[in-house]
């Protein structure tokens, strides 16, 4: 075929571009075969472009090469030409060929294209450029971008500038592990791929741009999750003299403008929770807020309690807290191991329960409870008859872990989390710093560039009041999920070395990995605070994807590793050679 077939047959119209107004038009049509239903007489051809469908008709009596036509399989490439015409009594249209060019064949495809049920994910990342032609998963790569070009309209209007700053960078720990890169020209020296640009727009405030954003990469090796890629997208923003308050208006204007523009959805202003109050309430910092069903603490009516499960909780500091489970009265002893299933997997030793029945508490662990502790348990938890409540007992830490994990599969299994509802809300007050039972120091909560709240200054002095330190941080979560993450930094030299002091950095450690951003800090730097919302989990929500998978062009594995092109993967010696690697055994 001639290469240059185009010439005259130039593609006319999209399929999705034909409606009622186009009957009797000819057109040109370039694609592929989504589907082929043979008649006899008749081939009904779907062909598939990245508009949509449209059905092709070829009817023996009047095309000429018909016997071509009954050679096509799915997923080859043709181009054709016919005439507009109505589909049956439909609304719809479908084009009668008058003639067609086979651009491209294929083999028997390893993953369906037109098929609902979807082959391994195994085999479709495998394969991803053919799952990508998946209408479902094509819907949402095209959503991603248009989300992406809405954000650059909306940040262009609001004077931010859009800045890049490098993927090759001096590895700071701020979290997770880093991605190394190993310098070929000073064997022994590495850069690390960004975990974020958190540095770079912090210089870039000193620079004085006021107002920055990027849509930026970033790389984290740690341990993966539903939501979670090693590589994956941000929409980083920094702003020069501002507060909190000022980020949160442009954050809720911009989610309302997209969902808005993509969804029209209207977006109400966001709730805001403190810190304390959502583990409370819901066990975690990202609580679906689509549901109610808040965890009660009931350490206090138990102090007494003669159940040692409870009572040795409590007296090692812990708490006794549960949940009530509206009229699941009548799960069976199945359904409610589900739950304990659940809560050892999170870390639970168990999960205590009991029903509601008569105005009292009856099974499960009922019988080891007095009756005063049955009375307020059923007045603190609001427990109603047919009801189940679901108890914790532990340090706090794995009381709302475990409670939090219970609540989330009751909103599920009850269906209280409906697709089209979004329920933003700002977590606030956070503290700064938590302690690291493992590594027996403390750690940052968010990161390290984050300003402690000024009347919390003086809490730095003795180590036990490290724990009551709030940082002025926050997160923007939805539907149980955290979207973003910011903070207002420390923009004091000062108070930043205090930090760092805290978290047990020596001169000499602090001078080698953050030397020339101390240094920066130094020379005139402006108040400033950001916030970088999760590209892939906004598009997540919005596209009401359940994996971060789907929302990435070329995701890799839970392991890390990126099937399609087998990386990653042993480089020749040579190039081991030239970096002065070698590889242990
Ligand atoms: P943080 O580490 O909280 O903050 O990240 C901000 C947001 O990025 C998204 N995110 C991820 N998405 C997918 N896979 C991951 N592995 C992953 N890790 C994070 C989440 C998260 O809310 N520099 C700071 C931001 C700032 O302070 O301005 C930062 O990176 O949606």
């Amino acid at each position: 075929m001639n290469l240059d077939f185009l010439g005259d047959k130039k593609r006319s119209h999209y399929c999705a571009d034909l409606s009622g107004g186009s009957v009797g038009s000819k057109v040109n049509l370039c694609g592929w075969v989504h589907r082929r239903r043979d008649l006899g007489k008749l081939i009904f051809v779907e062909l598939r472009d990245v508009t949509g469908i449209v059905q092709v008709v070829f009817d023996s009596g009047s095309f000429a090469d018909f016997v071509k036509v009954e050679t096509l399989r799915a997923e080859f490439v043709v181009w054709v030409r016919g005439t507009v015409q109505p589909k049956g009594n439909s609304e719809e249209v479908e084009v009668l060929a008058e003639e067609f060019l086979l651009l491209n064949n294929a083999p028997e495809l390893p993953v369906q294209v037109n098929e609902g049920t979807m082959a391994d994910e195994d085999i479709r990342l495998k394969y991803r450029y053919l799952d990508l032609r998946r209408p479902a998963l094509q819907s949402i790569i095209k959503m991603r971008s248009k989300i992406i070009s809405k954000i650059r309209t909306f940040l262009d209007n609001e004077g931010f500038f859009e800045i890049e700053t490098p993927i090759l960078m001096k590895s700071t720990p701020e979290g997770a592990r880093d991605y190394l890169v190993p310098s070929r020209l000073q064997h022994g020296s590495f850069f690390a791929l960004p975990q974020s640009p958190q540095i770079y727009k912090q210089l870039l405030m000193i620079s004085g741009f006021d107002r920055y954003y990027q849509i930026a990469k970033c790389f984290r090796d740690e341990d993966l999750r539903a939501d979670r890629q090693p590589e994956f997208t941000q929409l980083d923003m920094e702003m020069s003299f501002v507060s909190q308050e000022d980020i949160f208006d442009v954050n809720q204007r911009l989610f309302q403008f997209l969902f808005k523009e993509i969804l029209n959805v209207e977006l109400p202003d966001f709730p805001r929770i403190k810190y304390h109050k959502a583990m409370e309430d819901y066990g975690t910092d990202k609580p679906d807020l689509r549901f109610g069903l808040k965890l009660k603490n009931l350490s206090n009516v138990l102090q007494d309690s003669e159940f040692k499960v409870f009572s040795s909780a409590l007296s090692s500091g812990g708490s006794v807290r549960c949940v009530v489970a509206p009229n699941c009265g009548g799960y069976s002893r199945k359904q409610i191991d589900e739950f304990v299933g659940i809560a050892k997997h999170l870390g639970g030793s168990g999960l205590a329960y009991t029903k509601v029945v008569d105005g009292k508490l009856d099974s499960g662990i009922a019988k080891f409870l007095s009756e005063t502790e049955q009375k307020a348990i059923l007045e603190v938890s609001e427990a109603k008859d047919g009801d189940l409540i679901f108890y914790a007992s532990d340090r706090d830490k794995i009381v709302f872990k475990v409670l939090d994990g219970v609540r989330r599969e009751l909103g599920k299994q009850l269906n209280l989390c409906k697709n089209e509802e979004f329920a933003f809300a700002w977590i606030t007050d956070f503290p700064l710093f938590e302690y690291d039972d493992e590594e027996r120091r403390w750690v940052a909560c968010h990161h390290m560039f984050t300003n402690p709240k000024e009347e919390h200054i003086k809490y730095f002095e003795d180590e036990k009041d490290y724990g009551k330190i709030e940082g002025m941080l926050y997160d923007l979560v939805c539907n149980g999920m955290e979207i973003s993450s910011g903070s207002i930094r420390c923009h004091r030299a000062d108070i930043q070395k205090k930090i760092f002091d805290l978290l047990g950095f020596e001169e000499e450690e602090l001078e080698r990995k953050f030397g020339f951003f101390l240094e920066a800090l130094r020379y005139g730097t402006p108040p400033h605070g950001g916030i970088a919302p999760g590209i892939d989990r906004m598009v997540m929500i919005m596209t009401n994807a359940s994996s971060i998978r789907d929302v990435i062009a070329f995701p890799k594995t839970l392991k890390a590793v990126d099937l399609m092109s087998q990386s990653p993967s042993p480089v020749d010696s040579y190039q081991l050679d030239e970096l002065g690697i070698k590889i242990k055994e």
